[in-house]
């Protein structure tokens, strides 16, 4: 048995918000040991100097690795220290609001373990954006792109949600590799509907003048239960601001397992089907980017997205349910298909993908 399903074994056994604050608080305190102890630390990989495994998008940030770590495990940018020191290419914090928020009453995470999967009405609990501020500053981040997803607090009325956006934008544009507007959580009443063109509208012409004063990445993340007809006009609008991009998806609702946002495997064909549709829309030469995200579970979800045209993707719940050990898997099958290939940077393993070479199949 690894380390990490030594540890699961005790997490599983309490409470999924109890388990997540202790692990946060352990991660926060001692991220160098905690690397090493669980075996991956960076600096314990073995570096084949002459493969390169970093992405460069069209944002002007490069990723180290092409997977990065969701935004909802690491609301308050209290483990940066720790996410940046194992092989994630970057690391999303938030959704963090302006004022400080509780979220919605507990419990409010839920374990689906026979689908590796999880339902979660958290509600964007978080510090707020001046404590939130303060931990990023004082954070080591070795280097890795770190993006701040922003949202509104609850209690700000549906017609000032763009004011929040602004002074979230404000805030944090100094600070961040990227920035992300999510109005695609189920868990804030209204939020979604924020996803329509006229509201999104007005959320970024009330960003133009501070985008124009800071040239931050700025994205979009939307919710998997758009209709797929409506994605091109939503790529329309975005590149009608010139956005750096969509992130695509956030959880799902299913009424049938109750209330709130499912992610993980139960997710997995409906965040593929919404990825390909905004590839699809976007085009092979966009210079917008789509950042994967939404039940990306194995290494075949990946080459699946690369298939499709996509570069970088990020993981929530296959973190939670197969540990970091994952990404050292992946890590591992990406180089066994380069060396296949004989290929050696990461625009090549993707192209050698693309061609659909038998040993890049679906197994
Ligand atoms: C417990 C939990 C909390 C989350 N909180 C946020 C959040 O605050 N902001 C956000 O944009 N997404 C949040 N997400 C969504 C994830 O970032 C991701 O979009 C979603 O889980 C799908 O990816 P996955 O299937 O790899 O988990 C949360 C997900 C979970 C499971």
């Amino acid at each position: 048995m690894n380390l990490y399903n030594l540890f699961k074994s005790v997490a599983f056994q309490i409470d999924p918000e109890t388990a997540h604050n202790q692990s946060m608080a352990l991660l926060s305190r001692f991220p160098e040991s905690l690397a090493t102890f669980l075996g991956v630390h960076e600096k314990l990989l073995e570096n084949d100097s002459s493969l390169d495994l970093s992405v460069s998008l069209n944002d002007g940030n490069t990723w180290s690795f092409p997977v990065g770590l969701a935004a909802g495990l690491d609301k308050n940018a209290e483990a940066i220290n720790f996410f940046s020191t194992i092989p994630f290419g970057a690391i999303e914090v938030g959704t963090v609001t302006p004022r400080p928020q509780e979220g919605n009453p507990k419990p409010r995470m839920f374990r689906l373990k026979e689908e590796e999967s999880l339902l979660n009405r958290m509600g964007f609990n978080n510090e707020g954006m001046d404590q939130v501020f303060l931990h990023l500053k004082k954070a080591d981040r070795h280097g890795k792109v770190v993006g701040v997803n922003l949202g509104k607090n609850k209690t700000t009325p549906q017609d000032s949600a763009a004011e929040d956006y602004r002074v979230l934008f404000n805030k944090f544009a100094p600070v961040a590799s990227y920035l992300v507007i999510n109005v695609s959580s189920p868990n804030t009443p209204g939020l979604r509907d924020l996803q329509s063109i006229s509201s999104l509208k007005e959320i970024f012409e009330a960003l133009q003048d501070l985008r124009r004063e800071y040239s931050v990445p700025l994205y979009l993340k939307i919710s998997p239960d758009l209709a797929l007809e409506d994605l091109p006009a939503i790529v329309e609008l975005a590149q009608e601001f010139k956005l750096s991009g969509l992130i695509a998806t956030n959880t799902t609702i299913r009424k049938d397992l109750g209330v709130g946002g499912i992610s993980g495997r139960l997710l997995q064909e409906k965040g593929r089907l919404v990825r390909e549709k905004v590839l699809e829309a976007l085009g092979p030469d966009s210079e917008l980017e789509l950042i994967g995200v939404g039940g990306i579970t194995t290494f075949n979800d990946l080459l699946d997205f690369w298939r499709a045209g996509g570069k970088v993707c990020q993981i929530y719940t296959a973190f939670i349910y197969q540990g970091p050990g994952l990404l050292l898997d992946w890590r591992q099958q990406m180089i066994d298909l380069m060396n296949k290939g004989q290929v050696k940077n990461f625009e090549e393993l993707r192209t050698f993908i693309q061609k659909d070479s038998p040993l890049a199949q679906r197994s």
